[in-house]
């Protein structure tokens, strides 16, 4: 992975007032020595604004917490719901665990990468897509299973429901929609 060491220098970045404000909101739901509680919500707040968690900002919500930058970085390693480099605007996370690996999940993970012209991790040239191994969903039942920006579960994603999912995407990003 394309990361600098935790324990290297990092570019320095201020968290803006708009940020810290919202973080701020999360973190009064905890005691007031529990600053760290509100660590996964303040991360998600800045994937929200940024798209995913540079280095540099990691060690900005680290000091803003009051945490050891190693213990953010561990978090943010730990979820792979938090982006460690820059994603495309569809992030295409494909369940290659076992359950649905024995139902399909392998040769949709290959489907997609084929079809987008990317291998896992990639991102594809125009930036929309970004295809993913993931860990399981909790919906091996629906193999092969996967999730779009880590919020929308796909069932059964064989061949023809990937392609026409591929061509939704599309159609909703010419069309503007949101993610
Ligand atoms: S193994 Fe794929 S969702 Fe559980």
């Amino acid at each position: 992975m394309d990361r600098l060491p935790i324990d290297r220098e990092v570019q320095h970045l201020t968290l803006s007032e708009q940020t810290r404000s919202r973080i701020d909101r999360e973190v009064a739901k905890y005691p007031a020595d529990q600053k760290q509680s509100a660590v996964i919500a303040s991360l998600t707040i800045v994937q929200r604004e940024q798209g995913w968690i540079s280095p540099a900002a990691e060690r900005a919500v680290a000091d803003y917490l009051g945490m050891p930058a190693i213990a953010v970085h561990e978090v943010v390693t730990f979820y792979n719901m938090f982006n460690t480099q820059p994603v495309g605007r569809f992030k295409l996370n494909v369940c290659t665990n076992l359950p649905c690996a024995l139902s399909g999940g392998t040769s949709a993970l290959k489907h997609l990468c084929d079809r987008l012209g990317v291998a896992p991790g990639e991102t594809t040239a125009d930036g929309l897509f970004t295809v993913q191994e993931t860990e399981c969903l909790g919906a091996c039942g629906d193999a092969p299973a996967m999730l779009v920006n880590d919020q929308r579960l796909c069932s059964f994603m064989g061949p023809e429901r990937l392609d026409s999912l591929i061509e939704q995407l599309r159609d909703e990003a010419a069309k503007g929609e949101s993610k």
